[in-house]
């Protein structure tokens, strides 16, 4: 038997011999398209390549694409486990040719595949084509030399392939394998066409359109070839069985459900088994490709594919969750072809777990609710509205799982009942919210909300993306439509850029269109805490709602923000175990540029610890550890150490981010709940560097720090001084700390020194280089000296005049002293004297002269000061002659 991996190998080796280049499978949520929900099938990574907005990985290209069917256009949920081949998770085997061959050369390829190298009896397949195209009709006939009966024209749009409403589309030729006749059914285009006798295997699109929204067609650059092969089904038929549930990868997943349930999978749990199985792939490759469950968007249909699922397990009788269990079977199968599905089991099946569990809770009661509401129904009926929505509302049963749980039983549910239940209550929530007094301007925010949803946030795994516009808004209100130099804020449905919450700054990048749309925006809010919004002015071109935008973060800017932001969480984390359990954090600012945390903490950090702080969050950097997200109920989030913001409102849900090592305890280094986008590994946050330690308020403080090229920066820029220190003082850098103390020590020393020697100076003493000083002489019948000495420190006067007193023996002594331009002024009197000069009037005199103001002391000694350090000679010549006045 050849396996499913083998039949994968075996086509993408095929197709890579003849040339095409082997590109791996596309995450499952498409960022290029935001009309759709989930990728559903192989051309959809390929739309752009087709229509020519984007270069195609080469000329021809073949993959095996991860698919999911499951809300949207191809919506194949409510089939699965109850037919031979619905699936929510499909693999489709694909060949593409973006304007190389055509119809001939895709024909050959497929039926040299099929019938020389996989040796499927010729035999058994039909082809079917597009009624007009008589061209892959003669095809068919040529190369396969099929006879004209089993090829068949096809008139509807079976034999027309789109994609979605809009995208590349065009004619397709159909390849079907037939069975045998001991199942029933006709060929296609037969009446009986929907048995399952005949069953389509490989789809060959001759892409020649783009079919646009107003329902034209235009045509694609080039001719071009899409074939999708549904592995599944394919590998049924190289496994001889019918159906694909019976292939070997199902036989393994439903074996190990047997075996964990006890229950076999025959007639009567078949379907509980095969849904199990499916929903196991589709639920686990969602989650490894970033899908975490939620109430909105993507996240709501992974958790209604997830809560089917284990309504299943508790039909087979499990009584402890079951899903998680199963994810090493599925890993076993398939971990080999798609590598995430291993790196993310952790993820997955900690989810599962958890879902399953918190589901068990309500499911129970959430069942026999409704036998008791269903108990007396018979086959045809009906379940009303209301109770499928309180099954909806209190119990958490999607509206699709109520169904399912139905229809073994014939009953349906009234869906207009249970819209009509779902519009009452938001009717209610919004008079509630108009009542809570709520700022006006947000109410546009409410009703677009109410109306739109949530905005689906794609930034935790990519920067990039479409969007479609839902709304504009304008000073407060709704706008069609706006062009450039007109301001407005911008709502698409889905955006990779983060809003502005829980301290972290938002995104900045830029909203463009093909068309010719140029934006950028600097900041993205978020009002309701649910909207993204986006708001600037439109450089060039217009938008208007309803358009398709490209919306393209700045990927540098948002690296350094998620370096910062998890540089908080090892900061807090480094905090505590180096202050203790009381830190807590009381806020943050996570920007592009820079980051602060604060923290409650009674007294100021010491260097050390500051420096001990430091250096073990770089430690934990360097460790270089994968940081893990995971999504749990708040308590749940407490209990496993997450350090949540007390006061703050969390929903149902949490983000818990693991980061940094191991501790003993099987915990990481840091645990905390947080929305914020975030490093892959700690590795990336490069270096972290304190640059401020202050106080917020009483028992609050606050650190600054910066990590990465900010943090280097800032390195070098301090280096850069140090050198520059270096050279003045013509030391090596290590060695300036020394050189420095030792240069300030000299300095003081020599400051002493030199106002020593200006003492002695000013005494008369020394000599060398002398200020102007007058020496002593007879005034008015008294011996006066005045004298200016420059660079005398005033403290110094004092003793200076003592000593020209003592040596006068009888006199009068001033002295000015200048520095930095001021005088400091002071004459001394000898007691003799003191009766006929009063030393304080005589400073006086000479203050004035300095410009200053009064001036005080005793009739022997007075001193005082003045700005006009200029004029310290005029002030001793006005004391000089107010001596000769006074005398006259
Ligand atoms: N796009 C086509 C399909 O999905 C062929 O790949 O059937």
């Amino acid at each position: 038997m050849t396996s499913t991996n083998d039949i994968r190998r075996g086509f993408l080796e095929y197709f890579a011999g003849a040339g095409h280049v082997e590109v791996p499978s596309a995450p499952l949520v498409p960022y290029n398209d935001p009309t759709l929900m989930f990728v559903n099938a192989g051309m959809v990574p390929f739309k752009n390549a087709f229509t020519g907005l984007e270069k195609p990985p080469g000329p021809t290209a073949a993959s095996s694409q991860k698919c999911v069917r499951a809300g949207g256009k191809h919506n194949d949920l409510d089939n699965v486990g109850y037919t031979a081949r619905h699936h929510t998770f499909f693999e489709m085997l694909g060949n593409f040719s973006f304007g190389d061959y055509f119809k001939e050369q895709a024909i050959q390829h497929a039926w040299t595949l099929l019938t020389k190298e996989w040796g499927i009896d010729a035999g058994r397949l039909t082809a079917t084509v597009y009624h007009t195209d008589d061209e892959a009709f003669d095809l068919w006939r040529k190369i396969a030399g099929l006879p004209e009966e089993r090829i068949i024209r096809i008139p509807t749009s079976d034999n027309f392939w789109s994609m979605g409403d809009t995208g590349p589309c065009g004619p397709c030729s159909e390849i079907f394998y037939d069975h045998g006749d001991h199942i029933d059914g006709g060929p296609p285009g037969s009446p009986n066409e929907d048995g399952d006798r005949f069953v389509e295997i490989w789809n060959l699109v001759f892409m020649q359109f783009e079919q646009q929204a107003d329902g034209s067609r235009a045509d694609l650059p080039r001719p071009s070839i899409d074939t999708g092969m549904g592995l599944e089904r394919i590998a049924a038929v190289m496994q001889g069985v019918h159906d694909n549930y019976d292939t070997d990868t199902f036989n393994e997943l439903i074996a190990a459900s047997e075996s964990l349930t006890g229950v076999r999978a025959d007639s009567d749990h078949q379907a509980s088994h095969r849904v199990i199985a499916d929903h196991l792939r589709s639920t686990s490759f969602l989650m490894a490709d970033g899908v975490l469950p939620s109430n909105e968007g993507r996240g709501y249909v992974l958790r209604r594919i997830m809560r089917r699922a284990m309504r299943h397990a508790h039909l087979l009788g499990a009584a402890e969750p079951l899903m998680y269990r199963l994810v090493p079977a599925l890993v076993t199968e398939m971990g080999q072809a798609y590598p995430e599905l291993v790196r993310a089991q952790p993820l997955v099946e900690e989810t599962l777990e958890r879902e399953e569990s918190q589901f068990r809770r309500t499911l129970e009661k959430g069942l026999r609710l409704l036998d008791d509401a269903t108990a007396s129904m018979n086959e045809g009926d009906k379940l009303d509205g209301e109770t499928a929505f309180q099954l909806y509302d209190t119990y958490g049963f999607p509206y699709d799982l109520t169904e399912d749980a139905l229809r073994s039983r014939g009953l349906d549910v009234d869906r207009a009942g249970f819209d009509a239940a779902m519009e009452k209550q938001k009717a209610a929530a919004r008079a509630a919210w108009k009542g809570s007094g709520e700022a006006a301007d947000s109410e546009v925010w409410f009703d677009i909300a109410e109306r739109e949803g949530a905005t689906e946030f794609t930034g935790y795994t990519s920067t990039s993306g479409e969007g479609t516009v839902v709304a504009l808004v304008r000073d407060g209100a709704e706008i069609a439509s706006a062009s450039e130099g007109e301001t407005v804020t911008i709502l698409t449905n889905q955006t990779p850029f983060y809003g502005e919450s829980g301290g972290q700054t938002g995104d900045a990048g830029t909203v463009s269109t093909p068309e010719g749309l140029q934006i950028s925006v600097k900041d993205t809010s978020k009002p309701l805490g649910r909207l993204h919004t986006h708001s600037s002015t439109i450089e060039a071109g217009s938008i208007a709602v309803g358009d398709t935008v490209h919306l393209e973060v700045d990927i540098e800017r948002r690296d350094r923000i998620r370096a910062n932001h998890s540089a908080t969480h090892l900061l807090h984390a480094a905090l505590r175990n180096r202050l203790g359990g009381h830190v807590t954090q009381k806020g943050s600012l996570v920007a592009d540029e820079r980051f602060r945390f604060d923290f409650s903490h009674p007294k100021p950090l010491s260097d050390e610890d500051i420096a001990a702080v430091e250096a073990e969050v770089n430690a934990e950097i360097r460790r270089n550890e994968q940081v893990v997200t995971r999504l749990m109920s708040p308590d749940d989030a407490v209990e496993a150490g997450a350090l949540a913001l007390f006061g703050e409102k969390y929903g149902e849900e949490v983000r818990v981010l693991s980061m940094g090592g191991l501790g003993e305890d099987g915990r990481s280094y840091s645990v905390e709940l947080c929305g914020g986008t975030h490093v892959k590994a700690t590795g990336d946050i490069g270096i972290f560097r304190i640059v401020s330690e202050s106080a917020v308020s009483s028992g609050v403080r606050r650190i600054e720090a910066l990590t990465g090229e900010a943090a280097r920066k800032w390195l070098v820029c301090r280096e850069d001084a140090l050198k520059s220190i270096a050279t003045t003082i013509k030391a090596a850098p290590d060695e300036v700390g020394e050189r420095v103390a030792a240069l300030v020590d000299e300095r003081k020393r020599l400051e002493k020194e030199l106002a020593e020697a200006r003492r002695q100076l000013a005494l008369g003493g020394g000599g060398g280089a002398t200020d102007e000083v007058s020496t002593s002489e007879d005034v008015a019948g008294v011996t006066f000296s005045g004298q200016v000495v420059q660079g005398l420190n005033p403290k110094d006067l004092r003793s200076v005049l003592d000593e020209a007193k003592q040596s006068m023996g009888s006199g009068i002594a001033a002295i000015c002293a200048v520095n930095d331009g001021k005088a400091a002024f002071a004459v001394a009197v000898t007691d003799d004297l003191t009766d006929k000069f009063d030393a304080v009037s005589l400073v006086r005199t000479g203050v004035e002269i300095l410009g200053g103001k009064g001036g005080g002391g005793r009739a022997d000694m007075a001193q005082g000061g003045g700005p006009d350090g200029e004029k310290a000679q005029d002030a001793i010549v006005a004391v000089r002659e107010s001596l000769i006045e006074s005398a006259a």
